[in-house]
């Protein structure tokens, strides 16, 4: 087979065609809340949680199609969390993907609406389309592992861990816990979610496991260093919000030499791990290098 590498731009067009077919039409009332959620998720992320998804099916041999509603349900997630994220009472920013943030143009009442939307459609996507070949027992395994992702345990509570450190100093193993729950645990959930169709050896999943354990902190040290390094224009969103904020980020506590050497100690870790998988891990390999050379 092909490198996954020339699969990435025919995965993109497929979520983002999908996306679009589960998205409330721009035109249906009330416009303005489906007008919002259409510009918070068609407006070009770089869908590297869809990704992950795909490159984790290939890699444990499952098809990949397969996996498309739980990529998608994933991918909505995401898309909630970040209006949510950049709202004045959480980090208050005003570009988000290379435009101005949902609530700069929605108003900041709609933005709020027009996530907690996303969050229904993520999991009425997850339950109802079975026309990929999911079952209901695989439909529930998935619907519990992404539930666990995005609540008190996932992504919620890692977002209020992070407001709660702000302009605090802490120590790695704390911020290292805050990382794991605000981004790796839907990192991860991608990552899980083509186990739920399979049988799959102690070996293996306690290697993919570790894997995105690494590569959940690795994808958030990263998007730290990139915020402490880039421009606002190559990232999309501003450059100096963590130091406006006094986020508790990998720069800033220990510095940005730090962070390359703990990311990159991440990503070796990764590999490693998965190397049980043989020729078998080369999408998951990808995904691991391309996470640490992106440039936004
Ligand atoms: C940004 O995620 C938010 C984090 C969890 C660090 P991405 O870098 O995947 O953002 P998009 O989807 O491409 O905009
Ligand atoms: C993102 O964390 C985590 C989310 C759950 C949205 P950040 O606040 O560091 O991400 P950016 O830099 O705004 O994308
Ligand atoms: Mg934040
Ligand atoms: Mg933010």
């Amino acid at each position: 087979m092909p490198p996954f590498k020339e699969r990435i731009t025919g995965y993109i067009e497929d979520i983002d065609n999908y996306l679009l077919t589960k998205l409330p039409f721009e035109s249906a009332p009330p416009e303005n809340l489906h007008k919002a959620m259409h510009y918070s998720v068609m407006n070009g992320g770089k869908r590297i949680r869809p990704l992950l998804t795909f490159a984790s099916a290939e890699s444990l041999g499952v098809n990949s199609s397969i996996l498309m509603p739980a990529a998608a349900a994933i991918e909505l997630l995401h898309c909630f969390s970040l209006v949510h994220d950049d709202l004045p009472c959480m980090d208050d920013d005003d570009l988000r993907r290379g435009r101005p943030s949902t609530h700069k143009v929605f108003g900041e009442s709609t933005a709020v609406l027009a996530a907690d939307a996303l969050l229904s459609l993520s999991f009425e996507t997850l339950a109802s389309d079975k026309s990929f070949g999911g079952t209901s027992s695989n439909n529930s395994s998935l619907i519990s592992l992404i539930s666990n992702a995005t609540g008190s345990k996932g992504i919620t509570g890692g977002q209020q861990l992070d407001l709660n450190a702000e302009k605090k100093i802490i120590c790695q193993s704390e911020l290292e816990h805050i990382y794991r729950q605000k981004t790796g645990k839907l990192l991860r959930a991608c990552i899980l979610a083509p186990t739920c169709f399979i049988n799959i050896s102690i070996e293996k999943m306690s290697a993919i496991e570790n894997y995105i354990d690494a590569i959940g902190l690795a994808f958030q040290i990263k998007d730290d260093i990139l915020e402490a390094e880039g421009s606002t224009e190559i990232i999309g969103k501003s450059s100096a919000s963590d130091i406006h904020k006094g986020k508790a980020t990998f720069p800033m506590i220990f510095g940005l030499d730090e962070a390359k050497k703990r990311m990159l100690e991440l990503i070796e870790l990764a590999e490693n791990e998965i190397s049980v998988f043989g020729e078998d891990a080369s999408p998951l390999e990808y995904m691991a290098e391309s996470i640490v050379s992106r440039k936004f």
